[in-house]
C-alpha cells in the first residue's frame, strides 16, 4: 500500500475506532509484522544453514571421489555412487581396508556399486582375491553382474541370490538364506549393507552372529547407516555376544559407518 494509502486507511480507522482504539489497533498490527518479520528471518537463517552444510558435504564428497579414484588406479569406471549406494567417503574406506588387509575372500551383504569398488580395490592392489556378494533381488543381482561387466571386474566376483526368509534364530527377523553360506570359509573382509532396512528396521541384526564361524582371523566387518536405530540396535546386541569386540566408528561418513573387528584368539 502507498503511504498515502496507509495515512488514508489510518484515517478512516481512527474515525471508526476513535482515536485511541485506532492507535492500539496499528501498534498491535505493527508488532504482528515485526514479529512475522523475525520468524521469517530465522526460518532463513535455518535455511542458509542447512544449505551450508549440505554444500560442505557435496563438497567433501567430492574430496572423497577424487581420492577414490586415486586409490583405484584412476583406471576403472565408477558406478553411481551414494543415495542407495554407498557414498565416496565409506568407499574410500573399504579400499583402504582391502589394500591393508589383503583379503583372500571378501563378504558382501547387499550388492550394487560398492561390488565394484571391492572388486577393483582387489584388483589395483593385485590382491589374488574374491568376492562373493549376497543380494536378495534377483532383479538386483542383475543389475550389480551388468555394473561389474561394465568395469571388466567380473571375473572377481559371485553374486549369489539369497532370498529372504525367517532366520533360524531370530524368526522374527527376514534375513538371506542361510545355505548361501554354506561353502565359505577364511572370510577377511565383510560389508554388511543390507537387507535393506526399507523391509525391515532390523533385517541386519543376524548378520554378526551369524557370520563369526565364518571369519578369518583378523577378519574385519564394516556395518553402513551405523547411525540408524535399527543399526544402533543391532550394533548393541552384537557388543553383548561377542565380548571383546572391537568398534570403531568411521568418523565424518555421511550415513555413519563402524568397522567391527573380532577379539584375537588365545
Ligand atoms: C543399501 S542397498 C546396498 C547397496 C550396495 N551396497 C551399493 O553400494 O550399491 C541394500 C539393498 O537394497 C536394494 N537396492 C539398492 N539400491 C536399490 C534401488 N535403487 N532400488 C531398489 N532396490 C535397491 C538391493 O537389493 C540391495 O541389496
Amino acid at each position: 500500500m502507498a503511504a498515502g494509502g496507509v495515512a488514508g486507511a489510518g484515517v478512516l480507522l481512527g474515525r471508526a475506532l476513535g482515536p485511541r482504539r485506532a492507535a492500539a489497533v496499528a501498534a498491535f498490527t505493527g508488532a504482528c509484522t515485526a514479529g512475522a518479520l523475525l520468524l521469517q528471518e530465522r526460518r532463513l537463517r535455518a535455511v542458509a544453514k542447512t544449505l551450508d552444510r549440505r554444500a560442505g558435504l557435496a563438497y567433501r564428497e567430492a574430496e572423497d571421489l577424487v581420492r577414490l579414484s586415486a586409490l583405484l588406479g584412476g583406471s576403472t569406471p565408477l558406478p553411481r555412487l551414494r543415495e542407495g549406494a554407498v557414498s565416496p567417503d565409506l568407499a574410500a574406506v573399504l579400499v583402504r581396508l582391502v589394500r591393508e588387509r589383503t583379503p583372500q575372500l571378501i563378504v558382501e551383504l547387499g550388492s550394487g556399486s560398492s561390488t565394484v569398488v571391492l572388486a577393483a580395490a582387489l584388483r589395483a592392489a593385485g590382491i589374488d582375491g574374491r568376492i562373493v556378494a549376497i543380494e536378495h533381488d534377483q532383479a538386483y543381482v542383475a543389475h550389480t553382474v551388468g555394473l561389474l561387466a561394465d568395469a571388466g571386474l567380473t571375473d572377481l566376483v559371485e553374486v549369489r541370490h539369497a532370498p529372504l526368509e525367517p532366520f533360524p534364530g531370530d524368526p522374527d527377523v527376514a534375513w538371506y538364506r542361510t545355505a548361501v553360506f554354506d561353502d565359505l570359509a577364511g572370510v577377511g573382509l565383510v560389508f554388511i549393507d543390507g537387507p535393506p532396512a526399507f523391509i525391515d528396521g532390523r533385517a541386519r541384526r543376524p548378520a554378526l552372529p551369524f557370520l563369526v564361524p565364518f571369519l578369518d582371523e583378523g577378519a574385519a566387518l564394516v556395518l553402513d547407516d551405523a547411525d540408524r536405530p535399527g543399526e544402533r540396535a543391532a550394533l548393541t546386541a552384537w557388543t553383548e555376544a561377542v565380548p571383546g569386540l572391537v568398534v570403531e566408528a568411521v568418523s565424518g561418513t555421511e550415513k555413519g559407518a563402524v568397522v567391527l573387528c573380532l577379539p584375537a584368539s588365545g
